[in-house]
């Protein structure tokens, strides 16, 4: 059976990952891997979850299962925190939420969501988007589309060209795949002017957005990350949305996600929470619950909660200050343009037009490592090694 199987070519982030790792140069700087890291390169657990740990530790008294939809207070916490506790389809009863086993996970079941409701929906991706993407949801069934997304020249989202392509192409009841924030690989968010288009826009053409909020926190805070999935989860009459854990509570091999969809009605959610149920039982059976439990912990404790958000803060203030230093730093002639995009993008990622050589030769000449397609997690450099990175970059420009 084994002979007939044929080599998978490797996964370009984790490929990175592990060339990096292999280069001992004291010059090396890791801009690879979605992964926080603080100034001296370590990726450390966040105070609160430590706190969670040890309290956890203390009052868990079995390891019995949970259930398909994983733990509930977990999933409530996360819902308050994402959409805010006052948000008229929480309090109606109209969103239906499940654990998932990462971001990945909510992803996946998204798209199984999606499969199972029958019917011919594409799937609509932006390009560029995150690499696994188009693999996790396409693996399911549905048609894997792209519309224009970002502008590699000026290094900007190019908001017309994908309204205007989804307009044309889109039919009703396909499903569009957006970045809440700090959108990866770009860095490059939707404003909330744009958000306000695209919110009725998705209405009018009858398009069902799937939100992916995989770093939530680490652009502009809680309430400005959530803003676009929150609009259109009150303007479109169905929504989906998957969260992950893994960056703002740095808690990534731990897996823990949430997928919830937001529609018309409190039976419908019932509904759609038993085919969440349904699907993961069928996929995993059911998500872990180690990770989901410290974030319960966390996020239902008012002291426990102010130690991880003030950490947080801290996280998306350092990922700010390093952009600006960078950005300083390459505003020479020739590439004003550069330095704008690095310090106004959000989250970890912006995305540099450089070419694969260009790429290449930070890698050989100066160990610096970032994805071929020009995406560097700006987490991963420090404020003494941006000066070096600065000038490779300048150099193979
Ligand atoms: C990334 O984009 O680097 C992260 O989301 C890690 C991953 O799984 O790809």
């Amino acid at each position: 059976m084994f002979e007939s199987l044929q080599a998978r070519p490797t996964d370009a982030i984790m490929a990175l990952m592990q060339l990096a790792k292999a280069d001992n140069s004291p010059n090396k700087i890791d801009l690879g891997v979605g992964v926080y890291k603080t100034d001296d390169g370590a990726t450390p657990i966040m105070k609160a979850v430590n706190l969670a740990s040890a309290r956890n530790l203390e009052t868990e008294d079995t390891k019995s299962y949970v259930s398909t939809i994983g733990n509930a207070d977990f999933r409530k916490h996360m819902l308050e925190l994402i959409f805010g506790a006052d948000y008229a389809p929480l309090q109606e009863g109209r969103i239906a939420s499940a654990q998932a086993t990462g971001g990945s996970g909510a992803l996946r079941l998204g798209a199984e969501l999606i499969w199972s409701a029958g019917g011919d929906a594409a799937v609509w991706v932006p390009t560029p988007t995150w690499a696994n993407h188009s693999p996790l949801i396409g693996s399911v069934g549905p048609e894997i589309k792209q519309y224009p997304y970002y502008n590699k020249t000026t290094l900007g989202v190019d908001f017309d060209d994908m309204l205007t392509c989804l307009k044309d192409n889109a039919n009703p009841g396909d499903v569009v795949v957006l970045h809440g924030c700090c959108h990866n690989p770009t860095g490059a968010d939707l404003s909330k002017e744009e958000w306000d288009i695209l919110a009725p826009f998705l209405r009018d053409n009858d398009l069902i957005p799937f939100v992916d909020l995989a770093y939530f926190g680490l652009g502009h805070g809680i309430e400005d990350d959530t803003y676009g999935l929150r609009l259109v989860g009150t303007t479109c009459p169905e929504t989906i949305m998957a969260a992950s854990c893994s960056k703002n509570f740095a808690l990534y091999k731990e897996r823990v996600g949430l997928v919830a969809a937001i529609t018309n009605s409190s039976e419908q959610a019932g509904l759609v929470q038993g085919q969440f149920g349904a699907l993961q039982r069928r996929l995993t059976s059911m998500p872990p619950d180690h990770g989901a439990a410290l974030v319960a912990t966390i996020l239902g404790d008012d002291e426990l909660r102010k130690v991880w958000s003030d950490e947080l803060d801290e996280m998306r203030g350092r990922m700010r200050a390093l952009r600006q230093q960078l950005s300083d730093a390459l505003r020479v002639q020739g590439a004003e343009l550069i330095a704008d995009a690095v310090v106004n993008q959000n989250g970890m990622f912006s995305m540099l037009p450089l070419s694969v050589e260009q790429i290449t030769a930070l890698r050989e000449r100066h160990s610096i490592y970032m994805m071929n397609s020009g995406r560097l997690n700006i987490a991963g450099a420090n404020s003494g090694n941006i000066p070096h990175l600065a000038n490779a970059i300048l150099d193979v420009l």
